[in-house]
């Protein structure tokens, strides 16, 4: 039978894609890049381009409605999930390419649980990729954790008294998807007296990367979703 493979491209240098990655990406019949913004998917598939040949394989680009929850992302998700199935009894192996790395906040989760559930006959195998934090604390030259310190990794989207609490406890803190709330971050950041112990690293990997220290200069700002801040004690 015919497997899927959940491959992590990386954050957007070509260089930091795995071997494997490569040697699947190359391979598979179908490449699948599901995300739940237009731009992200175009992102992954970008990673990889070199290494697609579009005469001989399929692109499934299909994206996602932005929202948290709810019927209508359920039906998107299962539609792809039904999608790739059809592929997979066709005897065609899949690739769904995320950025990062698969097991990190990416879309493919989703639709996994939804194959699982469906179909526990088919082989699931994920392939880990450098995730877009791992590339971002290079790109600051700052480390994640040192012997016993904690690190924590969260949406910047949560509610304000849980960002404050985990603002406090741990000695690295990881802020996804901070784009849309930046400036609600950098006010809690000045109330901690933390402001100019973040960095900001926007589309790390590639040629349009940027490591900001002085996080005063983003407020206001419209920033991309491919970014993040790490606040280190
Ligand atoms: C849905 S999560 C995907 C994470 C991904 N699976 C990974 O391992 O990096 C999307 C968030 O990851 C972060 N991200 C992904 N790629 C990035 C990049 N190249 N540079 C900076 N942040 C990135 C941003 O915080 C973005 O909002």
């Amino acid at each position: 039978m015919a497997t899927i493979y959940a491959v992590g491209v990386g954050p957007g240098d070509p260089e930091l894609i795995t071997r494997k990655a490569e040697r699947i990406i190359r391979h598979c019949p179908t490449i699948c890049a599901p995300t739940g913004a237009a731009d992200a998917a175009s992102y992954a598939l970008s990673i990889v381009e070199h290494l697609l040949d579009r005469s001989k394989q399929e692109i499934l680009t299909r994206v996602f409605p932005m929202l948290k929850k709810g019927p209508e992302l359920e039906a998107a998700w299962e539609a792809v999930a039904d999608e790739v199935i059809d592929r997979i009894d066709q005897g065609e192996d899949v690739a769904f390419i995320t950025i990062g790395d698969p097991c990190l906040y990416s879309t493919f989760l989703y639709i996994y649980k939804i194959i699982r559930a469906k179909r526990a006959d088919i082989t699931v195998e994920i392939i880990p990729g450098i995730s877009s934090i791992n590339a971002a604390a290079a790109a600051a030259g700052i480390p994640l954790g040192i012997a016993g310190e904690h690190i924590a990794i969260l949406p910047a989207t949560y509610e304000d008294y849980e960002l404050r609490k985990i603002l406090k406890e741990f000695d690295t803190v990881v802020l996804m998807k901070v784009n849309r709330v930046f400036d609600r971050v950098y006010a809690m950041l000045m109330e901690l007296g933390l402001v100019d112990k973040g960095v900001f690293i926007r589309r790390v990997g590639s040629p349009q990367q940027e490591v900001i220290f002085d996080l005063t200069s983003l407020v206001g700002k419209e920033l991309d979703y491919l970014s993040m801040l790490i606040v280190r004690r």
